[in-house]
């Protein structure tokens, strides 16, 4: 067969999958056989993650919930062992050394409930050390959003834990993403599942991945207000900047799931909890659609999940350094499903390249 070139791969099927899939031009995204509107408000993290790990086959926990307080446990424990892997400054580069050093244990179930519970404990931990405070122990018994937040801020008000946990589903899985690929590329190789969501930690820090809500946020503070939006995006787009999370590889319509936070941030402002920020984020999505209509009338560029992820987390309390990390907490649910997913097809992916240099003579 003759090789397709395909640099940045984005028409290109490299799996089959069942845990997601993404319709990025009717703006549809079903996670686990269920669209992400109707899932993200009805069902807990530790519920999508059983679905998600069950569709890749999966033995899931009975009480999925429970396995998940355990191996929070287990992480936290692990803690005085980590060396000096959470004091790192960035959070991604403190769990990608914290979770590179979980044992596998070679059983893909046990390993992603394992991998799952510690990215919240180290990312909690890393962002109290931040602060200088001693990391908080785990409750195994709650549910796992509620604990995270409360290992995070001391406390868990019931209107953030709704919409902390909507963001975890909302965010647990899409498609073949880049950190995704990531860790079925590392998979498919045979290796163990740690080293592959380790691999995804590494892919899902880049600003063009994962990294993209702590500057949305910065953006909507440089902002200050809706009647400025418009000046201070021209000014971006006429130095050439990109509008921090605006756009996205996949979707050519408004990414659902923008929808579905912004509507959790609506609710959390009804219970009185959120920081007012709402209004504002409406009003810089908006100038920022019509600006990129006007410059790119034939790329629709609309707004991607991080916009209102930054909005979602800052108002659940989280401190922007711990966005990305948050994020990988959601995703390792999906990362560990996938891995199994290509583990079932025993297939390497392996691509090739083009050379693009000079042939010396063959001598
Ligand atoms: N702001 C301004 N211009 C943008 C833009 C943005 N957020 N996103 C894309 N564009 C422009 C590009 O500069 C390019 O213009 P050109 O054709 O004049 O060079 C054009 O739109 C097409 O962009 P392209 O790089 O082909 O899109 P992509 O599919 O590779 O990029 C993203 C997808 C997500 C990487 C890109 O939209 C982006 O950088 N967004 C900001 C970062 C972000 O929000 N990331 C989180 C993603 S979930």
């Amino acid at each position: 067969m003759e090789p397709i070139y395909a640099p940045g791969l984005d028409h290109v099927i490299a799996c089959e999958t069942a845990l997601s899939d993404v319709d990025g031009e009717r703006g549809r995204l079903l996670i686990a056989g269920h669209d992400v509107e109707q899932l993200a408000p009805r069902a807990g993290f530790a519920e999508v993650a059983a679905r998600l790990w069950g569709a890749a086959g999966l033995a899931v926990p009975p009480d999925t919930g429970a396995a998940l307080g355990a191996a929070r446990a287990a992480a936290f424990a692990r803690l005085p062992r980590l060396g000096d892997a959470l004091a790192a400054r960035d959070g991604m580069d403190a769990l990608r050394g914290a979770i590179a050093q979980l044992p596998a244990s070679g059983d893909l179930a046990a390993d992603a409930v394992a991998a799952t519970g510690a990215v919240a404990v180290f990312a909690a931990a890393w962002a109290r050390g931040q602060d200088g405070l001693s990391a908080i122990a785990p409750d195994p018994a709650a549910p796992h959003a509620a604990d995270f937040l409360r290992m995070v801020a001391g406390d868990a008000p019931a209107p953030r834990v709704r919409a902390l946990d909507q963001y975890l589903v909302t965010v647990s899985d899409h498609g073949m993403n880049a950190s995704t690929f990531a860790a079925r590329v590392v998979a498919s190789t045979g290796s163990d599942s740690i080293s592959a969501v380790a691999a995804a930690v590494g892919a899902l820090k880049g600003p063009l991945h994962g990294g993209a809500p702590g500057p949305v946020l910065d953006m909507l503070d440089a902002i200050g207000s809706p009647a400025a939006a418009r000046a201070w995006l021209t000014a971006e787009l006429d130095a050439g900047r990109r509008i921090m999370g605006m756009g996205h590889r996949v979707y050519r319509v408004r990414d659902p799931r923008a929808a579905v936070l912004e509507r959790a941030i609506a609710e959390l402002e009804r219970a009185g909890a959120a920081t007012g920020r709402l209004a504002l984020a409406r009003a810089v999505e908006a100038a920022a659609t019509e600006l990129l209509r006007a410059r790119h009338p034939t790329r629709a560029l609309a707004a991607n999940v991080e916009f209102y992820t930054a909005v979602l987390l800052d108002a659940v309390g989280l401190p922007r350094t711990l966005f990305s990390p948050t994020f990988a907490a959601a995703r390792v649910a999906g990362w560990t499903a996938h891995i199994a997913e290509q583990r079932r097809t025993g297939r390497l992916i392996r691509p090739q390249s083009r050379y693009a240099a000079a042939t010396p003579p063959r001598v």
